[in-house]
């Protein structure tokens, strides 16, 4: 089993009948929801909430009865996958483009685990670029700004064209190597007008499940 899967796998124990479920995005949590989807098959009631187009489709391909955010007032427990984690809990997120809705869902959620695969565990954050969600229009006007203030902005690109997410923004990777004051950083881009969100989720989870070789790593 790979260490992705180990994870993924591991947090759906986590998750009991009556639940309302948030459902990540990416490739770890890929087999959480794949799990979810076999325990519903054998009698598992819950509620998923979904974070992205593509795990709505994943989800309904497996039979997990959905809701919108709007439908619920308060989210038992939210699994997700993480792009970085700090040992403080605080993880850069969005690589896969859904950093919007699962920040959203993670804010709505009485409980959140991410799943990750070891290479995501880091002393501070940074190496792996801060996605920041802006909307298109003055998008190249935030770029330049990022890269007036030594940032290293790239805008995220599909298709020789700007990404656009599932709520129709642009994505600007801040490639930072280091984020030395992460809660002076994700204040500063909260207030620019035009950002819609970012990567950045301070003490953003409640506990982690890494999938280390030997068995998972519970970190709380
Ligand atoms: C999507 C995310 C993902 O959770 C993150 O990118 C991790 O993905 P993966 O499990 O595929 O490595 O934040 O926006």
């Amino acid at each position: 089993m790979n260490q992705k899967q180990l994870a993924g796998e591991k947090a759906a124990d986590y998750i009991e009948d009556g639940m309302t479920v948030g459902l990540g995005t990416g490739s770890t949590v890929f087999y959480t929801i794949q799990k979810v989807g076999e325990a519903v098959e054998n009698g598992l009631r819950i509620k998923g909430v979904s974070t992205s187009a593509s795990t709505t489709k994943l989800a309904e391909s497996l039979g997990i009865p959905l809701v919108s955010i709007d439908e619920v007032d308060q989210i038992d427990l939210t699994i997700d996958g993480a792009d970085e984690v700090d040992p403080k809990l605080n993880g850069i997120k969005g690589g896969g483009g859904a950093l919007l809705f699962e920040k959203v869902v993670a804010n709505a959620s009485s409980k959140v685990i991410w799943v990750v695969d070891p290479a995501k565990k880091v002393e501070s954050l940074g190496k792996f670029p801060l996605p920041v969600e802006v909307i298109p229009f003055g998008a190249q006007r935030l770029f330049r700004y990022f890269e007036k203030q030594g940032l290293s902005p790239v805008i995220r690109n599909k298709e020789n064209a700007p990404y656009v997410t599932d709520s129709g923004h642009y994505i600007i990777d801040l490639h930072l190597e280091k984020i030395r004051e992460p809660e002076q950083l994700a204040a500063w881009l909260d207030s620019l007008t035009g950002v819609v969100e970012h990567g950045l989720f301070l003490n953003g989870a409640d506990l982690i499940v890494v999938g280390e070789a030997d068995g998972p790593e519970i970190i709380e």
